[in-house]
């Protein structure tokens, strides 16, 4: 089932030094249940176009269409909050929290009940295998592989359909690399998420149901 489509997007920076046609008319269609791989060169407009499907940024011109609907100014923050979940290269966990806590302030977030939140917290950091003792470390103590996993579960626990990664295994390497889109891959095919995987490792891409590749700005196959 479609759950996300876009059409004819473009997006433009504008800085002192001129402007920049970031995205010029993308369009395509994204399925719940499938991993998605989306390659290109460095600049081409991967990362653009990411924070406009999680709703961080709005486009220029074009139509993003969750469920068939819109997203306008309206729906937007809900949109962002309920139904788009993030992932980073550079994790991006809070170091005051631990582990557990970084989840469940997810759900939190979420207006997810306080006495479901425990209990969903302690199902996703489970489901992303993160062992049960790492649970009340901070992010500085966990190894990068763990911290992206902790991020993963954050991004899961509050059930999104639509899970974004930019180069979540960017700072990993091979094997915890592997461990990374094996568990995305389980969140499509098991979870019947939309999982959308921008990256540069051709291993990644192979692994996809489809890859989408962006040439400056524009998405090409
Ligand atoms: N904040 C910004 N201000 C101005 N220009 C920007 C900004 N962010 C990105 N750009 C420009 O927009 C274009 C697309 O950038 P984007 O970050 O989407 O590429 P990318 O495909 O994610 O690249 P990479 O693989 O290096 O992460 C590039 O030409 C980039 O220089
Ligand atoms: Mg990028």
């Amino acid at each position: 089932m479609i759950v996300l489509s876009v059409e004819n997007l473009t997006y433009d920076y504008v800085t002192k030094a001129g402007i920049t046609h970031a995205l010029q008319g993308v369009s395509a269609q994204f399925a719940l249940g499938t991993l998605y791989a989306m390659t290109g060169r460095s600049g081409s407009g991967k990362s653009t176009f990411l924070s406009l499907l999680a709703g961080l940024d709005v486009p220029l011109m074009g139509e993003i269409l969750f469920e068939g609907n819109s997203l306008t100014a309206k729906n937007l923050a809900s949109y962002r909050r309920d139904r788009v979940g993030v992932i980073f290269q550079a994790y991006n966990l809070i170091p005051h929290l631990t582990a557990m806590e970084n989840v469940l302030l997810s759900l939190e977030i979420a207006q997810c009940s306080k006495a479901e939140r425990r209990n969903r917290a302690r199902a996703a950091l489970a489901d992303v295998g993160l062992d049960e003792t790492l649970w009340k470390k901070y992010p500085r103590h966990l190894s990068g592989g763990e911290q992206q996993r902790v991020a993963i579960a954050r991004a899961i626990a509050p059930d999104p359909h639509i899970l974004l990664a930019d180069e979540p295994t960017g700072n990993l390497d091979n094997e915890n690399s592997r461990n990374i889109v094996r568990i995305l891959k389980q969140l499509a095919h098991e979870r019947n998420k939309c999982v959308i995987v921008v990256t540069h490792s051709r291993e990644i891409a192979e692994e996809a149901d489809v890859e989408y590749r962006m040439s400056d700005g524009v998405l090409i196959g």
